[in-house]
């Protein structure tokens, strides 16, 4: 898919040439002589487009108009919440068209309007189609974001560069984790980042079970030892900036498929497992964004990928295993396996003196069942990273919300055979999964992403979300753009 920032007022989009021209309205908006201006005008006089968010007035073939289909759609306030919205509504009315080109004319770009718009399109637009041969794929090319004013367009341009990268980077975190666990393993992954890593200020180093033997992840490689996949651990390093300068680290977890391991899951709902590399995924997804946009800084990616599978080899309830850190675990539920690649990941990511280290996780069910689908949850000791993170998350509409970390968290983690249990009970089930990963995290400023209810949904709209890319990214150049100006 390939965009276009456009300049185009309502005039000119009348003889525009497109095959879906999608026109937001907004409550405020003034009236506008032409062809499109008295078409808005008079479906908001007789009532068929009121103000109401993503109300939808399709027209076919208006007279003096050159696109063949004309959307008018309101966008209520205008935030861009609404324009996501609003855009989301008039794509997915398109899906029997097929159009394959589109025009999206907004009124304005800013805050972040023009970044909602262009990630609507590709949400609604997105087919998966990688196992799925019957599935039609979608046949948008092209899209056309156009303003109103030649002004406009150029103070936009670098919202578009970043929406353009967002939608990159969002739709490779998707693919991949709606790809079936057969058809993702951790070698796969390890293909799709030594693939990111041929991109120029990329490099990209994959370690196999005996560097991890060496380097002592005893944590990482218990979880991997149930399973005939060999274990991956991916080091990606975006290097825009001088060497002198700290590096971001993101952790992701990249558990192939989560069968709990002897801690065996139920059987329904099981198959959504495979999503639980979501983490990994945004991690690659956030490097692809940042081969597009190429900012002066340095980040470097860290993916501990396996599978957790039962087995005849596989680690077992009451089993004691030894962290890089040196600290030993033991592992009283080897479905709480997330935490286990993590840790180990975490003590590796010391050696970059990173500037903030985030880890990104589909961690805990708990998480799920305290804030649900919308945000993800967010944990660290530092004020600081929490509300750039939190900050960063409205801006991108990739929201999340902070959840804290009390030192009496920790107590259930306590352990008569090793320095930590990898569970405590069952309240505040993501809360001291926080705490666990907190004991690994003391050389650098750390917070922590659940996202077990944020990366993807069920049921019949069921896959991968793509989150939270455009969080890490917006977050990425914002903070580190802002330290240098200070
Ligand atoms: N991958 C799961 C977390 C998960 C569960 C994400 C459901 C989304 C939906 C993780 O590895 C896990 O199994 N966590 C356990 C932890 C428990 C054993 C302490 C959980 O949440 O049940
Ligand atoms: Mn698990
Ligand atoms: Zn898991």
């Amino acid at each position: 898919m390939n965009f276009e920032l456009k300049t185009l007022d309502l005039h000119a989009a009348a003889t525009h040439k497109t095959d879906a021209l999608i026109i937001l309205v907004t409550a405020n908006d003034q009236p506008s002589k032409g062809v499109l201006g008295q078409l808005i005008s008079d479906a908001r006089k007789s009532g068929d487009l009121d103000a109401s968010p993503a109300k939808l007035l399709s027209i076919w073939r208006p007279q003096g108009v050159t696109a063949a289909r004309v959307l008018l759609v309101s966008s209520g306030d205008g935030t861009a919440r609404v324009v996501r919205q609003a855009v989301t509504a008039a794509v997915t009315s398109l899906k029997t068209a097929a159009p394959a080109h589109v025009t999206v004319c907004l009124a304005d770009a800013s805050q972040h309007r023009l970044q909602a718009a262009a990630q609507a399109v590709a949400d609604a637009s997105y087919v998966y189609t990688a196992t799925k041969p019957s599935a039609k794929a979608s046949g948008l090319k092209r899209v056309v974001l156009a303003l109103p004013t030649a002004e406009k367009t150029k103070s936009a341009k670098p919202e578009f560069e970043l929406a353009r990268a967002q939608v990159a980077g969002v739709s490779l975190a998707k693919e991949w984790g709606n790809r079936p666990a057969n058809y993702a393993t951790p070698t796969h992954l390890a293909q799709v980042a030594k693939d990111l890593g041929k991109k120029s200020g990329i490099h990209c180093q994959v370690l196999g079970p005996k560097d991890i033997e060496k380097l002592g992840m005893g944590s990482f490689a218990a979880v991997a030892r149930g399973s005939v996949e060999p274990l991956r651990f991916i080091v990606l390093q975006y290097a825009g900036a001088a060497k002198s300068v700290a590096p971001t680290v993101l952790v992701g977890k990249g558990i192939t498929f989560d069968t709990g391991g002897i801690s065996l899951k139920p059987g329904p709902g099981m198959d959504e497992m495979k999503f639980d590399m979501c983490g990994a995924a945004s991690v690659l997804g956030t490097f692809e964004a940042l081969s597009h946009l190429k900012p002066a800084i340095n980040v470097v990616g860290l993916i501990p990928t396996c599978e957790n599978m039962p087995d005849g080899t596989a680690l077992k309830p009451g089993d004691v295993v030894t962290s890089m850190s040196g600290q030993t675990i033991e592992v009283l539920n080897t479905d709480a396996e997330g935490r286990l690649i993590l840790c180990d990941a975490l003590t590796y990511a010391t050696r970059f003196k990173p500037r903030a280290v985030i880890d990104i996780a589909t961690l805990t069910g708990a998480c799920v069942i305290s804030l649900g689908h919308l945000r993800s949850g967010l944990f660290s000791p530092s004020d600081e990273l929490a509300n750039a993170l939190f900050a960063a998350g409205e801006a991108a509409l990739d929201p999340c919300w902070r959840l804290p970390l009390d030192e009496e968290y920790a107590e259930g983690l306590k352990s008569n055979f090793a320095d930590v249990a990898n569970v405590a009970g069952r309240e505040g089930g993501s809360i001291t999964a926080a705490k666990f990963l907190q004991r690994f995290a003391k050389d650098y400023p750390w917070a922590h992403l659940d996202i077990a209810g944020s990366a993807w949904k069920s049921g019949a709209a069921k896959g991968a979300t793509g989150r939270p890319v455009g969080l890490l990214l917006q977050y990425l150049l914002t903070t580190q753009a802002k330290k240098k100006a200070a």
